[in-house]
């Protein structure tokens, strides 16, 4: 087991791996909270949004889910900043992968944007997650359910509905734009996934990917701001 640790934790290409594993499970999390988040634009003064964080936070298998999502944000936030540190140590330069992405102003500052979103996350987490489960939230009776819920649309309103939130939102999801980029491709070809007839496909998928989702979370706070009340 120890041979697995060192390849995992020590190793460069070890590295890389455990980047791209985590990070393909945490781009997996972005299409199911964005599918999730689309309930915001049901004109139902958030019961839809309400009901489904109400069984995204009680259901069993999706809590544990939660704490191995949890785990895998820290090892990927980790795992990056050990490997940039490596790299700039060997080379002066930061981590990429393949020789053609590798000069891409993207590719550079990976570990940049990486940080930031990093501490967008922990900014997004404080006022949803946080309010979640241990906020003083107003509850709510629909018609039909035999108990209340929490109205964590509430603080969603609320934020969205503050003008500097809006813009901290839209541009740390553009930056999450930059870093999806690359890292979509930068994921196949550390797992050695790359082949001529397939990169083509492989790129193009990322590049709708590195698009779609973060431009999806952007309309959001938009949408609040200017449309919802
Ligand atoms: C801008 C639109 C977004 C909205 C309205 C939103 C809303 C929420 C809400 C209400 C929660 C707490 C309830 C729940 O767990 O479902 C939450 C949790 C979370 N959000 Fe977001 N979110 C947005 C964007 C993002 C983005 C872009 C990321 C990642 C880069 C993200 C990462 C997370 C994480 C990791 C959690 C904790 C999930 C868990 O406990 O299982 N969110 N979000």
């Amino acid at each position: 087991m120890k041979w697995l640790f060192d390849f995992l934790f020590k190793s460069s290409i070890g590295r890389k791996v455990v980047m791209s594993l985590s990070g393909i499970f945490l781009m997996l999390f972005l299409i199911v909270h964005l599918l999730g988040n689309l309930q915001l634009f049901i004109n139902d003064a958030g019961m839809q949004f309400n009901l489904y964080t109400y069984f995204m936070t009680h259901n069993p298998v999706i809590k544990t889910i939660s704490y191995i999502l949890y785990a895998t944000i820290l090892l990927h936030t980790i795992q990056g900043i050990f490997l940039a540190i490596e790299n700039r140590k060997a080379k002066g330069q930061s981590y990429a992968v393949s020789s053609n992405v590798n000069k891409s102003f993207f590719a550079k500052y990976m570990i940049h944007l990486g940080v930031v979103i990093f501490i967008f996350l922990m900014i997004h987490m404080y006022q949803f997650w946080l309010q979640m489960k241990l906020g003083n939230l107003p509850m709510v009776n629909y018609p039909g359910k035999e108990h209340a819920y929490k109205d964590l649309y509430a603080p969603v309103l609320q934020v969205f509905k503050d003008l500097p939130f809006v813009i901290f939102y839209v541009i740390s999801m553009l930056i999450l734009a930059m870093h999806l980029y690359h890292g979509f491709q930068s994921a196949f070809q550390s797992l050695g996934l790359n082949h001529k007839k397939y990169n083509p496909l492989i790129q193009w998928i990322g590049i709708l990917y590195s698009i779609l989702i973060p431009f999806g979370f952007l309309i959001m706070p938009i949408y609040v701001y200017f449309i919802q009340r």
